[in-house]
């Protein structure tokens, strides 16, 4: 189709209507004409509907049917809607929140989990999913850390690569779906955690650690891009010139969408940058986003910035275009379903297959943090008690698309499915509410924990007190749960706790009375089975956290990467004074990035190197051997940070740089090698580029950021 001719055609109203994205909700045009609801609201007239060029929140293939009929009759140039969706993690079949996938530090897992949403999603009608959303999370208090795949940028960066080619695939095939990575840029910085809040922070932070996902998605051949709530320096990121067309445009070649977030192009007033709605337009337009999210302004403002000479045709044009584009790439004007198809979707979601990998990925994410041999479980257990408000519930947390929480396996469920001759006991002991003091169901489930042979408890949060909006000034357990934990571990000892949690929460006062604990996250429609697989051993555990559990609040923001100080505090140990230090609780966090354990133990050499230096073309390869000192099979990830010693722009004591997972029989022994080489030196200089500087640098592999034994590398001119 020739799109520019097509462009040509169309009304400045209708190339605007391109660049205007509404729910659902509002493209019901009635009989008569009227528009009312929601459309009305936003003072829409019927042509604007009509014409519009995108929407988002509907359910299922036959809606988006139904939608799209209505549109291709009303629609003056036939251009069909682009429909989006927020398959966060999974579309009906749900997996475990990215956080968790994150903790996983599995490429492949990530991608075999985006691929099987994006085949329910297109059945469903989807084509463009929001989603990978990669932003830098360093503040568990911010409900959004769920979304996040953690406080690395590495691993956010491969992650994101990962789940734009599951996404996408060659977007050829006809399961193939558009990703749109999120926010650009920066949402994870908020300060305080406070969703929606300002974000200030120097270039060399903002370069260093939270514009690389971004970039990784970009070069990952992401089809859009969309813009983050918060100001970021000053200015808010629907309008921000410099970050959507210098950065992502010119420096990056982003040649694709860009849409604004919910809203985002109108709040710029709110914010204080734009005194009316027309000015919002302006900015916006002159950043270069294209489609507006579920506002009105480029529709009702942008006619008259035309007139005036503000904005000029030709860069509506090409905004129009982007847009034409990704629906002619994605075949819309030949059929505007694609493959939605209620039936299909139907069989498809939620199929063994899908289940499957669902399982796997709860089975993968699950941290075990502690485990004093309580674990694991002894299959033969005759009697068991799942304690705690989340015993008998499906946890699919936020963002959960087309999820059902009834659709998915509970514990107790799970425990059964696993041990059916075992008799399942469920008792709530007190309810999830964030600051629950009632203790009053305690003693029964203290009874149940006595007479049980083995006690499964389960606390933490609901799916609703982390995601968008859910930020939390305490993250700690209520005080009712800490109360069923220690009265029911007092009762039987031989007790697992499993946490359910959106982000990392501060356990200091508690965590010394649970002899195990398993963060399971928000882990999906198969999360029942998959935790009843770990408890008992039919799986090993071998996920690691992707954020740091800080012991208590006062630590945040509590990341492994940050730097030394002049006056650095090695240790909790000791008492020094005038050094960089709280003398309350000491500057360890909880658990570090990168910890987690297994039922297996394993055994890392220190690294040896094939040469101590590297030059720009000659890179060195670092070797461990690893060893399963257990008898039993497990998978162990090795993580390769690398520290710079003294550089013209201070560097972290270590920033992760690779990571492989090993899997090891009992007993067997593996060399594992690493690559380095100089572009993992790099870093943004004084000279507002990355760069790397000659000097000395350490080498960690090791299977935690806090452990290991390091090596020196050397970075030369000349060998
Ligand atoms: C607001 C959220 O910030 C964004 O992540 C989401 O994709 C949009 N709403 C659309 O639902």
């Amino acid at each position: 189709m020739n799109l520019k001719q097509l462009i040509k055609k169309m009304t400045l109203e209708q190339k605007l209507a391109q660049l205007s994205q509404f729910t659902a909700d509002c493209l019901s045009v009635t009989a008569s004409g009227a528009i009312s609801g929601p459309a009305g609201e936003l003072a829409l007239t019927k042509e604007q509907v009509s014409a519009t060029g995108s929407t988002l929140n509907y359910i299922g293939a036959d809606m988006m049917k139904g939608i799209q009929d209505e549109h291709m009759q009303n629609d003056p140039n036939k251009i069909p809607l682009l429909f989006m969706q927020d398959v966060i993690h999974g579309y009906r079949t749900i997996y475990p929140i990215p956080l968790a996938i994150g903790a996983s530090f599995d490429d492949q897992l990530a991608e075999d989990c985006c691929r099987m949403a994006a085949k329910e999603s297109a059945l469903g009608g989807v084509h463009v999913v929001f989603s990978p959303m990669v932003d830098l999370a360093r503040d568990p208090r911010w409900g959004r850390c769920m979304e996040t795949t953690g406080e690395d940028p590495y691993l956010n960066s491969q992650m994101a690569r990962a789940m734009v080619r599951g996404y996408q695939g060659k977007m050829k095939g006809k399961y193939d779906v558009a990703a749109c990575v999120k926010h650009f840029a920066c949402y994870g910085g908020a300060e305080a955690g406070r969703d929606y809040n300002t974000v200030d922070m120097s270039m060399r932070n903002l370069q260093d650690y939270y514009l690389p996902a971004y970039k990784a998605a970009i070069d990952e051949d992401v089809e859009m891009v969309m813009t983050s709530f918060n100001l970021l320096n000053g200015v808010p990121s629907s309008g921000n010139k410099w970050l959507m067309n210098d950065t992502l445009r010119k420096k990056w070649g982003f040649d694709g969408i860009v849409i604004s977030d919910y809203n985002a192009i109108r709040e710029m007033n709110m914010h204080g940058y734009c005194a009316t709605e027309k000015d919002c337009a302006e900015k916006s337009i002159k950043a270069t986003c294209d489609i507006e999210m579920r506002s009105a302004t480029y529709l009702q403002q942008v006619p008259n910035l035309i007139i005036e000479g503000k904005i000029k045709m030709k860069d509506i044009d090409k905004a129009v275009l982007r847009v034409l584009k990704l629906k002619e790439k994605m075949g819309l004007f030949e059929n505007p379903y694609l493959v939605a198809d209620g039936e299909k979707e139907e069989k498809v979601c939620l199929c063994k297959e899908h289940r499957e990998i669902a399982r796997k990925a709860a089975e993968k994410s699950a941290v075990l943090l502690k485990n004093n041999g309580v674990l694991p479980f002894d299959t033969s257990a005759k009697k068991v008690a799942v304690i705690g408000p989340f015993a008998d519930k499906g946890m699919i947390g936020f963002w959960a698309c087309l999820g059902k929480a009834e659709e998915a396996v509970s514990v107790a469920q799970g425990v059964k499915n696993l041990l059916p001759d075992a008799t399942v006991t469920c008792q709530e002991g007190c309810s999830s509410k964030l600051n629950e003091t009632d203790i009053s169901g305690v003693e029964k489930a203290v009874e149940l924990a006595k007479e049980s042979d083995i006690v499964i408890l389960t606390v933490g949060e609901e799916a609703y007190h982390s995601g968008e909006g859910n930020s939390r000034a305490e993250i700690k357990l209520s005080i009712a749960q800490q109360t069923l934990i220690k009265q029911v571990v007092k009762a039987n000892p031989k007790t697992a706790v499993v946490l359910f949690n959106g982000r990392p929460l501060v356990l200091n006062g508690i965590i010394d009375d649970m002899p195990a604990l398993v963060d399971a996250w928000q882990p999906g429609t198969e999360g029942g089975n998959a935790i009843a697989n770990l408890l008992f051993g039919k799986v090993n555990f071998s996920a690691k956290l992707p954020m740091t559990f800080p012991k208590t609040e006062g630590q945040i923001p509590i990341y492994y990467n940050s730097f030394r100080t002049g006056r650095p505090k090695g240790d909790d140990s000791s008492d020094a004074g005038y050094c960089s230090r709280y003398q309350d609780v000491g500057n360890l966090p909880l658990f570090p990035f990168g910890y987690g354990l297994s039922y297996s133990t394993f055994q890392i050499s220190k690294p040896t190197l094939s040469t101590n230096v590297i030059t720009k073309k000659d890179k060195l390869v670092a070797e461990v051997t690893v060893k399963n000192t257990s008898n039993v099979d497990g998978e162990v990830v090795l993580q390769a940070y690398i520290g710079d010693d003294y550089a013209s722009l201070v560097r972290p004591v270590k920033e992760l740089k690779d990571y492989k997972k090993v899997m090891l029989k009992a007993g067997e022994e593996k060399t594992v090698k690493f690559k380095i080489t100089e572009e993992m030196l790099r870093f943004w200089s004084a000279n507002d580029k990355f760069e790397s500087e000659y000097g000395s640098f350490t080498l960690w592999i090791s299977d935690c950021s806090d452990t290991g034994e390091s090596v020196k590398v050397e970075y030369v001119k000349k060998r």
